[in-house]
This record gives structure tokens, sequence and C-alpha cells, in this order.
């Protein structure tokens, strides 16, 4: 299966709604509470849980409601906004009860060129998943990086979250050092601010600097919030500077630090928080 988090860049399949990974235990008629739920009580949204237990975004979530898909405690949920006891209630998706426990992770990988941005691949080419292994269930990589880039690629279960970083309208910023032809033009950094006019439409950057110049090439970092497919390597080759490397070493505040190639590491409570706060979440 080829999970995927909505994506910048080009999508794979699935990442919207249910997903086979998550981890499924039928209702026993037996275990059903009658109790009735008042929508003022304390607790937390059910879409919001649903969302975290990785059934999908909170949109995708809030249209399962809708379409009367989920019931809590036996009884059919049929209006938004419910608030729920993840700890007690017992909540199910078209009669499957699923999994509340809180086993939400994020990884950071080290994605080395040459490794395709999918779990897994019916061409026998080498994956993200290969490296990733069992690690967790339900892990899915947010966005995607090239076949030839290499660099930093979050893999998260947490659906939200994942839904978050890769949507354009949160606007998460992204750091590349490009190596390239060429030496930069010294007005470049403004050109690129001000937007340059691509097949599919303007692109402009955040930041930009020359981090190097030598024998002809150079290395040069770009910010840009947006994944379009091959953004940078469009942007660069559209103003006269071919890629040779790129490499992608940060996403929002997460960095790739010093990580070895295919190497993958847990991010911390503090990064998973400042990471969650400039998604809203
Ligand atoms: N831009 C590219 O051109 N390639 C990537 O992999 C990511 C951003």
């Amino acid at each position: 299966m080829n999970t995927a988090a909505p994506d910048d860049e080009t999508t794979t399949a699935a990442g919207d709604g249910w997903s086979e990974d998550m981890e499924l235990a039928p209702v026993h008629p037996g275990e059903r509470s009658s109790a009735v739920h008042d929508p003022d009580r304390e607790g937390e949204r059910l879409q919001k849980v649903l969302a975290r237990a990785g059934v999908g975004s909170r949109r995708v979530c809030e249209e399962m409601i809708e379409a009367g898909r989920i019931s809590v405690n036996g009884a059919p949920v049929q209006v938004q906004g419910m608030r729920v006891d993840p700890t007690t209630d017992k909540i199910a998706v078209d009669g499957v009860r699923i999994e509340l426990r809180d086993d939400r992770v994020t990884y950071a990988l080290n994605k080395p060129a040459g490794v395709i941005t999918a779990m897994s691949d019916d061409r026998n080419r080498p994956t993200v998943g290969d490296l990733v292994g069992d690690l967790a269930p339900g892990l899915v990589h947010v966005g995607r990086l090239d076949q030839d880039t290499e660099g930093l690629l979050l893999l998260t279960n947490d659906g939200e979250l994942a839904h978050r970083l890769a949507h354009p309208s949160y606007e998460v910023r992204k750091t590349y050092l490009a190596q390239v032809s060429g030496s930069v033009p010294r007005d470049l950094h403004r050109r690129l601010r001000s937007g340059v006019q691509l097949d599919d439409g303007p692109v402009a950057v955040d930041a930009f600097r020359v981090v190097d110049t030598h024998a002809g090439q150079s290395v040069v970092e770009v910010v840009l919030h947006e994944g379009r497919k091959h953004i940078v390597r469009r942007l660069l080759a559209e103003v006269g500077l071919p890629v040779s490397r790129l490499t992608r070493t940060a996403i929002g505040p997460i960095e790739l630090q010093r990580m070895r190639t295919g190497s993958i590491r847990k991010l911390s409570r503090e990064e998973l928080g400042t990471l969650s706060e400039l998604v809203g979440l």
C-alpha cells in the first residue's frame, strides 16, 4: 500500500479517510454503553479525537460524521461538535471500534538520494518505507521529496499534523540547499523575492542567499513555503542556475542537524511542541 499525507507535491493514493493501518477491534455488543450524550458536557471534540486516532484529517472526520459513519457508545452521531471522553467512550467507524490510545509519534528521516518517497513500491525501487521498517504502525510521509533530492522528510502517524504540515494554506517554510552551476547574479535575491513565472504560475521565495561559490559552482539556500512538484529545481533552472544536488535542511523549526544519510530520529517533545504550534494544534 502506498500511504501518503495530502501532499504539496504529487500525491500518491490514500491520505484522506480510512487507513488500513489503523488498529481496529470490533465492538462487542455487550460492551456498548447506554450513556446518553450531553453535547455541552466536558470532553474533547469528536472530530479531533478521530483525527488523532489516524482516521483522517479533521475535515474528513467531519464528513464521516455527516455521513452517519461514526457512532459513540453504540449510538450513531448526528451532530457535529459532540464532546467525548476518549478514555471511556467507545467510538466506532462503520461499526468497527477504533483504538484511542495516544501513540502518536513523529520522526525525522534524512532521505538519501535515489530513494523514492513512498511507503512501498510495486516496481521494487528502494523506498522510504524500506528505511522506516516497522518503527510504528500507520506512519505516513509528510509531503514528498524527489527521488534525486536528499534531506529532511517527516513521518508521522498523526493524521491531523500530517495534513496541516503538507497543506499549502498553513504556509510551512521549507529550507533547501542547492548546488548549482554558474555564478549567481547580484540582483537574483530581489528577483526571487518578487516572484518568477513558471509554467504552472508564479513562485516567490521567502528567503535566498548564496552560501558558497567556487570554480563555476555555487551553493545557495532557498526558503519557500510552497511545494509544487520539482519547485526548487524548476525555479532555479528558470533563472539560469540548473541544480546538480538538492538537500532539504529544514521544515519550519525542525532542522536536519547532523543526521547521517538514511538515519531516522524521533522528534523531541520540544520540537513536536513548536511544530504543532506552528500549524495551530
Ligand atoms: N523542490 C524540488 O525541486 N524537489 C524536491 O524534492 C523538493 C522541492
